[in-house]
C-alpha cells in the first residue's frame, strides 16, 4: 500500500532563528523602526490572535466563515480543481469546509497544506486521513516568504489564502508574493483569495482597538518575542498600542509608541537602540480591499477574476481568479 501522506520539509532547525535575527537587526535600525508581523506569533502570540478571532469587534474572521460554508460547492464547481492548496493552512478548519465542498462534488483527490509547522501539519493531516478517505495528502513545510516554488505541481489545483493574510503585505510585497503563486499554477487553475474590504472606518479601527486590549497585548507581543529569542531587554509597559486606518493607502496602519525616551539592548545582536519619547515602532499593516482593486493586483499577474462572493453584511470577500 502506497502511503497518503508525504510531508516535505524545507525548514532546518534553525532557519527561524537566523530569519528573526537578519529582521531584527535590520529592521530596529530602520528610520522609522519597523518589524515584519510574523514574528507576534509565538505560542503566546498565536494563542492572543486566536482571542482577537473570537472578539465581537473584530469580525474577519467570522464573516470568512460564514462565506466559506455558503459558497463551498460553489467554489468546488467554478474552480473545477481536485487539488487544494492551501497556503497557512494552520489547523485546516477552513480547509475541511473546502474540502467537504470538493468531496461533495466527486472532485477531491489531493491535499497540498503549506505551513511553517510540520507539527501541526502532520496532526491535522492524521486526522484529515481519516476524515476523508479519499484523500491523498503533500504536505510542504517551509515560508511562504520562500519556498512557494516547493509546491507539487500535479493536479487541477484549487490554491487558496485565506484569513485576510495577503493584508499584511504591502502593495510591492503583494505583487512579488502573487507572482510567485501564479509561477506554481498552471493555466486553468484557480486561487482562492479572502480579503478584508474597505468600509466605515470607525468599525475599522474597532477592530484593531478592542477596548478589552487583546489587540494591545498581541501588538506588544514582539517585544516578548525579542525578549525571549534574541535576549533584548523591552519594558512592554513603557510602549502603548497604536491602529489607524490610513485613508490615503486604505490600510490599517499597527505601531507601537515609544511613552518615554529610553535605549533598548538587544543582547545576541549586541545592539543597542534609542526610541524617542513618541517615537513608533511599526509593527504590521492590514490592508482593506475594494473588488476593483482586487481583480487589478490579479490581472497584473495574469489572472483573471471570475467570481466574487461577500458576506451578508459586504464586510470581507472570497474572490475566485482563474490563470489564463
Ligand atoms: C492575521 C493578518 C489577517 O490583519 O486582521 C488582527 C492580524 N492584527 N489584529 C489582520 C491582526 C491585529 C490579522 N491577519
Amino acid at each position: 500500500m502506497t502511503s497518503r501522506l508525504r510531508v516535505d520539509n524545507y525548514l532546518d532547525a534553525d532557519y527561524f532563528d537566523r530569519a528573526l535575527r537578519s529582521d531584527v537587526l535590520a529592521g530596529l535600525q530602520l528610520s522609522p523602526k519597523k518589524l515584519p508581523p510574523k514574528w507576534f506569533y509565538d505560542d503566546r502570540g498565536s494563542e492572543l490572535f486566536e482571542q482577537i478571532t473570537r472578539l465581537d469587534e473584530y469580525y474577519p474572521t467570522e464573516a470568512e466563515r460564514s462565506i466559506l460554508r455558503t459558497y463551498a460547492s460553489d467554489i468546488a464547481r467554478a474552480s473545477g480543481a481536485d487539488t487544494l492548496v492551501e497556503l497557512g493552512s494552520g489547523a485546516a478548519d477552513k480547509t475541511r469546509v473546502l474540502l467537504d465542498g470538493l468531496s461533495q462534488t466527486g472532485q477531491l483527490e489531493r491535499f497540498v497544506p503549506f505551513d511553517v509547522s510540520e507539527g501541526i501539519l502532520r496532526s491535522s493531516s492524521r486526522d484529515l486521513l481519516e476524515e476523508y478517505p479519499e484523500l491523498t495528502i503533500c504536505g510542504v513545510v517551509g515560508d511562504f516568504e520562500h519556498h512557494l516554488g516547493k509546491i507539487p505541481t500535479e493536479g487541477k489545483k484549487l490554491t487558496a489564502l485565506l484569513g485576510g493574510t495577503v493584508g499584511n503585505f504591502d502593495p510591492d510585497l503583494r505583487r512579488r508574493f502573487l507572482h510567485e503563486i501564479v509561477a506554481g499554477m498552471t493555466p486553468g487553475d484557480s486561487f482562492l483569495l479572502g480579503t478584508d474590504l474597505v468600509k466605515d472606518i470607525d468599525r475599522l479601527e474597532l477592530a484593531y482597538n478592542d477596548p478589552s486590549g487583546i489587540t494591545a497585548e498581541f501588538n506588544k507581543n514582539v517585544l516578548h518575542v525579542l525578549n525571549d529569542r534574541v535576549a533584548a531587554n523591552f519594558d512592554p509597559d513603557q510602549f502603548e498600542h497604536y491602529a489607524k486606518f490610513d485613508t490615503d493607502n486604505e490600510w490599517i496602519d499597527i505601531r507601537l509608541r515609544s511613552l518615554t525616551d529610553q535605549d533598548v539592548r538587544v543582547a545576541e545582536l549586541d545592539l543597542d537602540i534609542h526610541f524617542a519619547e513618541g517615537e513608533f515602532l511599526h509593527t504590521e499593516i492590514s490592508a482593506k480591499f475594494r473588488k476593483e482593486k482586487v481583480a487589478a493586483e490579479v490581472a497584473e499577474v495574469g489572472l483573471e477574476l471570475t467570481e466574487w462572493w461577500t458576506d451578508e453584511r459586504g464586510d470581507y470577500a472570497l474572490s475566485l481568479s482563474v490563470l489564463k
